[in-house]
Parts: C-alpha cells; structure tokens; sequence
C-alpha cells in the first residue's frame, strides 16, 4: 500500500520480499477492514474487487451466558467493518503496482540495511540477493514494513528504541472450516472454558478461534475435539451454534502487546507490525499499519512534491503521529482481549467482573457506543 500510495504521487519505489508471490497471495491472515481501511482502498483505485466481493457488516455480535446480542455499529457511529481477507488486499495491491510498471522483487535473500542514520553523505541503501545476482538499491528512505520478524527493526542501534510489551498467558487456536457461516456476522463468545470467536473469510469459508494456552500442541486436537470445544462454547440457547464442515487450516496465534518508540531512526521508518503489535482480538492489526502508511505517504509526497522543508517536518513528526493512534489502539485491542479471555481458572474475582462489564456494555447505549466507534476504526 506504501508503494502504491507514493506512486499516485508520482514517486517511484521498490518493493522487496523475501517470500515468493504465491505464498503472500495465499497464505492466510487478518480480515477484518475498518471503515477506513475500505475508504482508502478505495480512494487509492483498489477498492473494486473489495466492493464486490467484500462482505459488509453493521455489526458484530457478544455472546454471554449462552446469548447473542448484538452491537449495531451503523446505528451507532454510522460506521462499520468488512471481511476481506488480507491476502486479497495483497493481491490487489500486487496487481496495481504491476499493471502500473511498479518493480516488486520476491525470493530476495541475504538483505542488508546500510547508511540508515541520515548521516551526510551517505545515502540509505539496501543490500542482497535476487535471482542469485547480488543486488543494492540506493535510496532516500526506506520503509520498514517487514513484520515483527523482519530485520528493519534490528538494524536500529541498541540503545535508541524504547520497547513497551506485554504478553497473554494464552493464545488462539484458529481453524478455517469448509461451512457455510451461519451467521452474517461476528460472533464474540464469552464463555466458562475460555473465548471463541467466531469469523468468516466468505460465504462457503468459516473462520474460527478459541482460547487455549499459549504453547498448544496441535497434535493434541482432532478435527473432533475442536468441533467439540467450539460448538461447547459457541452454542447459544436459542440454538445457534456455527456450521460444521471440513478443517482446511489450523493454527495457534500468540497474544502479544507490543510497541517501540520511536517508529523511526534516521532515514528508516517502521511501519505495521515492525513497530507494533496488537492482540488479535480487535481486529487492528492490519488496519493500524494502513494508517501508518498513510501518515508516511503523506510526508513523502511533502518531502518531494511540495518542499524539503515541509517534507522534513511531516517526516520529523511521523513517529509521534502515528504513536497517538498506535496507543489508542493498544488501549481498545487490551480492554477487548480483558473483556473476553478467562484469566483466573477458577470462577473468581475477575470472572464476575467480566460479566458484570458484557452486561453493562449490552445494556448501556453510551458503553455500546464506545465499543462501535473504536471496533469500526478512529477517525
Ligand atoms: C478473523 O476473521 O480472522 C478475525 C476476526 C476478528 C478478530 C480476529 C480475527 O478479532
């Protein structure tokens, strides 16, 4: 999305990956698109196959104590989600930047980061290997967009980066199922035996997690025992419970808070996870890294269409404005992961003030209100 959006300014980039086409374009992620997010896609030009194929969602349903009730986000804020998955999104923005002539290389190996201290006069470049030819790009900035595993953010100095983290005492034991969802939107379970979620990718895909410990052995969970647990938690007492069908992925995903400050270091600027994490209960992950790319497009296009000068400053500001909205949404992700998880095993303390919380939240347009404008996206 950086590249694309530094293109409709007319600034030329290039993208490098180290994995190949075919597993960006089909390796399973996020999907859950903030109204924003859906708005840029489609200002930027790419929004066509997401309007026809993305499914539109008013609202998301809290499932308690074996019932659904239903958070109306178009009531409330007059904003709402989508479901599209990630690796649509990427296969969009593939295809744009290719049909405009924009260089992506895949498979790099061995990559390299040097002169990213801004220091005169060296210039930034990247080094590595394409196509067993060793390669180096001389650039003004790099856009360290590569993930919490990438090496952007280890080739900033010790020392320089502040790390705030956190982590859960469980993770999430995700399955895409061949079933019909069966229900138009997502279902957020509360239950005794720990949080299930349910999602879906399209209507033939269902998409489902449940809480388990952070080390899970999947080798321990039949395609049986996990329709069990689900189904245990899921059920409602009118009935509802998601549609079974065939296990076409599974995984367990580690809960994880986590931000360094600042998201920037000379001439590097981190963007997405490279400089943050969220838990995935919110559903923020993908859409707080398109607002990243957003503020650096902007002081990009500052930087060469209007002046250095202008450019310098936005460019001097990215970090603490993206850092306002990064923490607004750790905030959220956290009260929702609180929310929603079993934390003490035993029906303690903390389990009654859950409940007392999804009861207040159900009945309290004002606490509704609050959950819809953050799960919907900020502003
Ligand atoms: C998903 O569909 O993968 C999904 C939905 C909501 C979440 C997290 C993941 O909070």
């Amino acid at each position: 999305m950086l590249s694309h959006l530094l293109h409709l300014q007319g600034i030329e980039s290039v993208v490098i990956e180290d994995r190949s086409r075919q597993h960006v374009e089909e390796r399973v992620r996020a999907g859950v698109l903030e109204h924003n997010t859906v708005e840029l896609m489609r200002q930027a030009g790419v929004g066509e196959r997401l309007d026809r194929e993305g499914l539109h969602h008013d609202g998301i349903y809290l499932s308690f104590n074996g019932e659904r009730h239903h958070i109306d986000m178009m009531d409330l804020v007059g904003r709402s989600i989508t479901v599209y998955a990630q690796h649509e999104i990427i296969k969009d923005l593939i295809a744009a930047r290719l049909a405009a002539g924009g260089q992506i290389l895949f498979n790099i190996e061995g990559l390299k980061l040097q002169g990213i201290d801004g220091a005169q006069p060296h210039q930034p470049s990247l080094q590595f290997t394409h196509e067993g030819e060793p390669c180096e790009i001389v650039c003004d900035f790099i856009g360290g967009c590569d993930g919490s595993h990438g090496v952007c953010r280890p080739a900033i100095p010790e020392g320089v980066l502040k790390i705030y983290e956190k982590t859960y005492p469980f993770a999430w034991l995700g399955i895409l199922a061949e079933a019909a969802p069966s229900c138009k939107e997502l279902v957020y379970t509360y239950h005794d035996r720990g949080m299930a979620l349910f999602s879906m990718r399209s209507p033939e895909v269902t998409r489902l997690y449940l809480q388990c410990a952070p080390g899970e052995d999947l080798a321990q969970w039949s395609d049986d025992r996990i329709w069990d647990e689900m189904l245990l938690r899921m059920t409602t007492k009118d009935g509802w419970a998601p549609n079974r069908g065939a296990v076409i992925q599974r995984g367990v995903t580690g809960m994880r808070s986590f931000v360094v400050e600042p998201m920037q270091y000379g001439r590097l600027y981190l963007a997405g996870d490279a400089a943050h994490i969220v838990p995935p209960t919110g559903a923020k992950g993908l859409n707080l890294a398109m607002a990243d790319v957003v503020v650096l497009a902007r002081a990009m296009a500052a930087f060469y269409r209007e002046s250095a000068e202008a450019g310098e400053a936005l460019l001097r500001a990215y970090s603490e404005t993206c850092l306002k909205r990064v923490w607004r949404v750790q905030r959220f992700s956290s009260w929702m992961t609180h929310l929603l998880h079993r934390f003490d095993s035993a029906r303690g303390f903390e389990y009654r003030r859950q409940l007392a919380e999804l009861d207040y939240l159900v009945s309290s347009r004002a606490a509704m209100t609050s959950l819809a404008e953050n799960y919907a996206g900020l502003p």
